[in-house]
């Protein structure tokens, strides 16, 4: 059984959360390694006689949630329901907090969340499609629904409260983890939230990141973010305090902003010549007082690829190992390339060192990437085995070319 927290938030407007820890996911969508966990969180509201409930949670969650639900209020009652986004980590206990509502509640959500719930579900009820920007009246309230398309499927949209300067944001605030409390104000140790935060756009929205500026200047001209006070996410902490530290950290993300000196290393060796190569680089780091983050891939050592895709953004320079394999890449590299590709493609400066044994992949493979690849590959250098003494000063040249570049 999930730990579920059921906690009153404000009393104007009267807001609870209801949040699963769901620490049994090991791999979110079926491949991000979070060892840390994921919170769903759902959000009921009460305005004078109606009753607002904000998502779900996962299906497998449903009579957890259900139980939470009833302590707070017969789901009968519930009047409205509002589905920001279709994905099953917010959608799945729909179907059940339905049935035990009777199908009374008017059901809001965008016009393709609306296609996904009868494709996923069967989903019955007063369905009601929103236009963007509508505003409803519900009780003392009025209600403004945002489309968000790409924060983080193309259904998506947030709920605004102007009076209050509340948002209901689902994917757009959320971050993985189990926070030991509800909100921001009592997390001990921020900084290790925003990791979760920026492993959660990178993961779940990197492929979409360009949307997030991109929604942030609609909330921006529309008043949102100068009026707003609390954003509610539908994962991780809720933000009551700051809001606009946390969407701030979601800008550098989507954007790439360096951390200076921080460089990347990421390589594959499977008998120990790339290893060198990288060792030559990582002294050469060292001696101009650079202390890179490293993942190594080899036969003792297989790192979460959730967690390299994570240090991507923030990195000023980043430097690839790659071993030869079957005339190609590294399975390993060509997994790591393609999601990098995918989720992490930004504009830094790199370096890529490999080994082969009777012929060089590297070089042709990257070249075959550089259409799709956006990180800049200053220079390639591959050798055959071991990095003899010339590859070396070769390693060591480059290496001091990429530190210029990376400021
Ligand atoms: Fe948290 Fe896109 O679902």
């Amino acid at each position: 059984m999930a730990k579920v927290w059921v906690e009153k938030l404000f009393d104007e407007p009267e807001i609870y959360i209801l949040r699963i820890d769901d620490d049994m996911t090991r791999f979110f969508e079926a491949v991000w390694e979070i060892p840390e966990g994921i919170t769903y969180n759902a959000y009921l509201l009460r305005t004078r006689g109606e009753t607002i409930l904000f998502d779900t949670c996962k299906g497998e969650y449903s009579e957890d949630f259900l139980k939470a639900l009833s302590s707070l209020i017969d789901p009968k009652t519930i009047t409205h329901v509002v589905v920001h986004h279709a994905e099953p980590d917010h959608s799945g206990a729909l179907p059940k907090v339905l049935e035990a509502n009777e199908y009374r509640a008017k059901i809001w959500c965008t016009p393709l969340t609306k296609k996904l719930l009868e494709a996923f579900y069967d989903i019955k009820g007063d369905l009601k499609s929103i236009e963007d920007k509508e505003e409803v009246k519900i009780g003392e309230l009025k209600l403004k629904f945002i489309c968000t398309p790409w924060l983080h499927w193309p259904d998506t949209m947030i709920t605004y409260i102007p009076e209050n300067g509340i948002i209901f944001g689902c994917d757009v605030g959320g971050g993985y983890s189990i926070p030991e409390d509800i909100d921001e104000t009592k997390e001990k140790d921020i900084d290790r939230y925003f990791r979760y935060v920026t492993k959660y756009i990178v993961t779940v929205i990197g492929h979409y990141r360009k949307y997030i500026p991109e929604n942030f200047e609609k909330l921006k001209n529309l008043g949102v973010l100068d009026n707003l006070k609390v954003l509610l996410p539908g994962h991780g902490l809720v933000w009551r305090k700051e809001p606009l530290k946390l969407l701030e950290h979601y800008a550098k993300v989507a954007l790439g902003e360096k951390t200076k000196d921080k460089f990347l290393i990421v390589y594959d060796s499977m008998y120990g010549f790339v290893d060198k190569m990288i060792n030559i680089a990582i002294d050469e780091l060292k001696a101009n007082g650079i202390e890179p983050v490293v993942y190594a891939f080899t036969d003792k050592s297989a790192p979460p690829l959730s967690d390299v895709l994570t240090d991507i953004p923030d990195s000023s320079a980043i430097i690839f190992g790659f071993s030869t394999y079957e005339a190609g890449l590294h399975p390993t590299a060509r997994y790591l390339l393609s999601e990098i590709v995918d989720k992490a493609n930004y504009e830094k400066p790199a370096l890529a060192l490999g080994s082969f044994g009777w012929a060089g992949a590297l070089k042709r493979e990257l070249q075959r990437l550089s259409k799709e690849l956006k990180i800049n590959i200053i220079e390639a250098i591959e050798v055959s085995g071991r990095p003899k003494a010339e590859d070396e000063r070769r390693i060591r040249e480059s290496v001091k070319k990429l530190i210029q570049l990376s400021l």
